[in-house]
């Protein structure tokens, strides 16, 4: 039986719209290779289910190939195989799972089926230690809001969370709307950079004093004042800069509850929405430790995979390969 030390653990992400896979071993990530479909996608202003699936499928294989050429090593060197199991579009999800399997009873290796929303918590932490439990996570995704207590590995808590659309979602309904393209965050974020004026916009249950939330409402208030305002000058610029600050101030005035609850003094931040610059700087003005992914794993990515995999490589096989839904407190 091989030591830690030698594991070689293969990663697949195949959740959403992005086609990873990489390897992470004692001293770090090895190689990660990631195929972005958003060019299929855009025309339809949204992921596909079914594209999706049948995108992961084509891919999946030559990106293997791609990976072990990056990494100088054999197939035959993998020592586990971990993928994500959930949650996430059921047919994509499928389409790793199976691909992990069949690699595992193929090389003979222990197959782990991990959970996404926990490899975006220890995102931060590839190539580093994870940090001392408990901590805090805000995570912000265009399927998730979400701020998680950490206890360790599988022992996370939800202090709050959106009722209703997350915030990518807010953002990538907003860009369509105002047409400007697929995926919508990053859209948005470049083009609240020319605003000239912020439009009011409503800050959802921030009377309320829990951590719960809600944007599905807020995306409402934004697309009546998009409607109403739509010959004015600048409009598109002003309502991304007022759309983002919104959905900022909402989601720190919940991590500001989450923090005086719990009374823990360290926050990760990830999810794809970890990636603007303007949360970002507004987050890193509290006054405790915050920790982000670096900015090429903030998104959908295997090396968040790998790296939980190579944590969890004791896991049992799992007894279902796939679940469209599975949370993060039911790991
Ligand atoms: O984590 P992720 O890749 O997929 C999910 O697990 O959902 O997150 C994708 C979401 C999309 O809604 C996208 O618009 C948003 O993250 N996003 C951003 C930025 N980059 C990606 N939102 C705001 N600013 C960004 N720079
Ligand atoms: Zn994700």
């Amino acid at each position: 039986m091989r030591t830690n030390n030698h594991n070689i653990i293969l990663g697949i992400e195949t959740s959403c719209d992005e086609t990873a896979l990489a390897l992470y071993g004692q001293d770090g990530l090895i190689a990660d290779v990631l195929y972005s479909q958003i060019d299929s996608h855009q025309v339809y202003g949204g992921v596909v289910p079914e594209l999706a699936a049948r995108e992961h499928l084509s891919k999946i294989n030559p990106l293997l190939d791609t990976l072990l050429a990056q990494a100088g090593i054999s197939i035959h060197d993998i020592t586990h195989i971990a993928y994500t199991r959930g949650p996430g579009l059921i047919g994509a999800l499928l389409v790793g799972a199976n691909y992990a399997s069949a690699l595992a009873l193929g090389l003979g290796r222990p197959l782990i089926g991990v959970n996404h929303l926990e490899a975006h918590i220890v995102s931060p932490f590839i190539n580093k230690q994870l940090p001392e439990q408990p901590f805090l996570t805000l995570l912000v995704s265009g399927g998730h809001t979400q701020i998680i207590l950490t206890h360790g590995l599988g022992r996370h808590e939800i202090i709050g969370e959106s009722l209703d659309d997350a915030v990518g979602e807010a953002f990538d309904k907003t860009a369509k709307i105002m047409g400007l393209g697929y995926p919508g965050g990053p859209i948005i974020e470049q083009t609240a950079k020319h605003a000239t004026k912020t439009i009011d916009l409503p800050r959802p249950m921030t009377r309320k004093a829990d951590a719960m939330m809600s944007f599905s409402g807020l995306k409402t208030a934004t697309r009546l004042a998009y409607q109403k305002n739509k010959d004015e000058d600048n409009i598109r610029a002003n309502i991304a800069h007022s759309l983002q600050e919104a959905i900022c101030d909402t989601v720190i005035q919940k991590v500001k509850y989450a923090i005086k609850k719990t009374q823990v003094e360290h926050l990760v931040v990830s999810g794809g929405v970890s990636a603007n610059q303007y949360l970002r700087q507004a987050l890193k003005q509290l006054p405790l430790q915050v920790d982000f992914p670096p900015l090429e794993y903030c998104t959908d990515n295997a090396a968040m995979v790998a790296f939980l995999g190579y944590l969890r490589s004791g896991d049992p096989a799992p007894k279902t390969l796939a679940q469209a839904r599975w949370r993060v407190d039911d790991i």
